[in-house]
């Protein structure tokens, strides 16, 4: 298998688009700038931002101890996993496998891309059923999504489970790490070089508290950044979101007292949940939220409503009837949550 031939044929013979800070980079340069037609006159983000967003990823590669072009930039993860798609997935021919329950945009994005869906369903304890999955693979399918740790179960998957889908999956393996800062698992950046058919995704979302702004990452081998960066819209990460990041990321130590925080609550949640007669089941969480099984989802999600908590309700998806999903809020965010969990009747 060579990555070349699964891309889509118009894909490979694309020409990017080049746009006017492509060719001239340095727009704070002491340049007279007549290229662009934008307003000349200031306010401060009068001229187009960085195409390549290099400062932004610069500090990434360094955090993630990776090259620069080993990264792309999206509008948001899901950007990125909707490039993946217009790149390898052919409409109408290819397909692309996902385990349920897990994120809902691979399934939207499917759809909108016209591209087939393979569902095979995580097993009881929430992990891939690695021999399903590659007996389930046929010569159109370019992407597996693993998403680990899987939103909405919390859990990660089994390192060797994931290691012989990389192998053994004959297409693009896409490891979506949203929520790999509240994991006790190593990240798979640091096994890229070994894998070409292995993507992994990460947002500013989640651990360092940027949902706001947009921006998804994706790390990949040097020939993938470059066919993603081919057909990305130009100017896909805008200046004040780039801004935003680069300070951000210039303060790590505020990041990491965050999560730590925010895992010093969700062990407080887990232990407190323990004693709470409506909950039947509490599942171990690797992630920022905590999935928990209760008596009747639809009624306890409406009578959190009226308490003014806004859950998530995950009792339609696959193996988690009547599950809610909790987000690990500030800590009096979480006191009002058990207090209200603990009077409901
Ligand atoms: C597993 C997973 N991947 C990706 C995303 C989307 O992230 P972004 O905000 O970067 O688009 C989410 C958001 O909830 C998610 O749960």
């Amino acid at each position: 298998m060579t990555i070349e031939n699964l891309l889509r044929d118009n894909i490979k013979s694309i020409k990017a688009y080049s746009s006017a800070r492509d060719e001239y980079q340095d727009a704070s340069a002491k340049m007279a700038f007549l290229d662009a037609n934008e307003n000349p006159f200031t306010t401060a983000v009068n001229r187009y931002p960085d195409p390549q967003q290099s400062k932004v990823k610069e500090q990434l590669a360094e955090i993630k101890g990776i090259e620069t072009s080993r990264i792309l930039l999206g509008n948001g993860s899901d950007e990125v996993l909707d490039l993946l798609f217009r790149a390898f997935c052919e409409p109408n021919v290819d397909n692309v496998i996902t385990l349920p329950p897990t994120y809902g945009m691979y399934k939207v994005l499917a759809a909108l891309n016209a591209v087939e869906l393979k569902e095979v369903l995580l097993d009881s304890n929430f992990q891939p059923k690695v021999e399903e999955i590659i007996a389930e693979q046929n010569n159109k399918s370019k992407l597996l999504f693993l998403c680990s740790p899987n939103n909405p179960t919390a859990n990660s998957f089994d390192a060797d489970k994931i290691e012989r889908l990389i192998k053994d999956f004959n297409g693009v393996v896409v490891i979506d790490e949203a929520y790999i800062d509240f994991s006790d698992q190593e990240s798979w950046v640091s096994r890229l070089n070994e894998f070409p058919n292995l993507v992994i995704t990460q947002t500013l979302s989640k651990a360092y508290g940027l949902a706001g702004i947009r921006i998804g990452i994706c790390y990949a081998s040097e020939y993938i950044i470059s066919v993603l960066n081919k057909i990305k819209p130009p100017y896909n990460i805008n200046q004040l979101s780039q801004d935003k990041a680069i300070t951000r990321l210039s303060n790590l130590g505020k990041v990491k007292q965050e999560v730590n925080s925010i895992l010093k609550e969700r062990h407080r949640l887990l232990q407190q949940m323990d004693g709470i007669s409506i909950i039947k089941k509490i599942y171990p969480s690797d992630a920022n939220f905590i999935l928990v099984k209760v008596d009747d989802a639809n009624k306890r999600y409406s009578q959190l409503i009226e308490q003014g908590i806004v859950v998530r309700n995950r009792t339609s998806q696959a193996l988690c009837q009547n599950c809610l999903r909790f987000t690990v809020g500030t800590s009096s965010e979480n006191d009002k949550l058990m207090s209200v969990l603990k009077n409901l009747n």
